[in-house]
């Protein structure tokens, strides 16, 4: 008889939460993945008066209702503000609460002056819950914010996001001793990822919501995907599961 071992071919991230599922960085979005079964979920933070916001946009007028630049507000008022879904902004510890150790974790720092408090957060969310640091993955483009996090939290993963193509590619993860290196879809290439997989990196490429992207994904030998659409990336992985015979 056959034996089937299901392999599925790129680990689904929820972008934002999976913003075609729900509104972005919401908990509605991460509730929405979380009941899909995606392997992770990515969200953004900014540093906000010493609240640790989950937000995507330096300013105002897209996903928050209002305008000027976010840290020109105070966060309770940022707080108050109901977002075109009907939902309110919501904070990291709320989001550490919700997922648990279900899925992984991505928290990106998008914002500057977050990693004493992600740092923090974390800290308080695994002394109250028993709970360990494995399932996360702190990624910023900001790599100075990333050593500072490894010097603060070592035991944490973390993930180096680069737009373009560096001229000695993935080297920037060796010195942050990374786990995994983010590029972007727009610049990706077979050279890069190579680069990548020798430094013994997992390559996580973002945003892929093209069908036919995440079958060039799979060619490339990249690991996972950061996608707003988990539902159709979670179909892909499904038709294309690697049956061992
Ligand atoms: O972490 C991957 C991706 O989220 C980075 O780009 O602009 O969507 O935060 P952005
Ligand atoms: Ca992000």
């Amino acid at each position: 008889m056959a034996r089937s071992v299901p392999s599925s071919p790129l680990l689904c991230i929820a972008h934002r939460g999976g913003s075609q599922l729900f509104s972005e960085n919401t908990l509605a979005a991460f509730t929405e993945s979380l009941a899909l079964g995606v392997d992770a979920i990515e969200l953004d933070i900014w540093n906000i008066g010493g609240e640790l916001l989950v937000t995507h946009d330096r300013r105002l007028g897209k996903t928050l209702p209002g305008q000027g630049r976010l840290i020109d507000h105070h966060p309770q008022q940022l707080k108050e503000l109901i977002l075109e879904c009907g939902n309110r902004l919501t904070t990291l510890p709320e989001v550490l609460e919700l997922v648990g150790n279900q899925v992984m974790l991505n928290i990106e720092l998008k914002g500057p002056n977050c990693v004493d408090g992600v740092a923090s957060a974390l800290e308080s969310y695994a002394r109250d819950h028993q709970a360990g640091f494995d399932h996360y993955v702190i990624s910023s483009f900001d790599h100075r914010q990333l050593y500072d996090f490894k010097q603060c939290l070592p035991q944490v993963k973390r993930g180096v996001l680069v737009e373009g193509v560096p001229l000695d590619y993935a080297a920037c993860a060796d010195a942050l001793e990374a786990y995994s290196f983010h590029p972007s879809i727009n610049f990706i290439n077979q050279e890069l990822v190579n680069d990548a997989k020798v430094r013994g990196l997992q390559v996580w490429v973002y945003t892929v919501n093209e069908e036919e992207d995440m079958q060039w994904m799979v060619e490339l030998g990249v690991d996972g995907v950061f996608t707003d659409f988990p539902r159709r990336l979670l179909a892909f992985n499904h038709e294309n599961t690697i049956q061992d015979r």
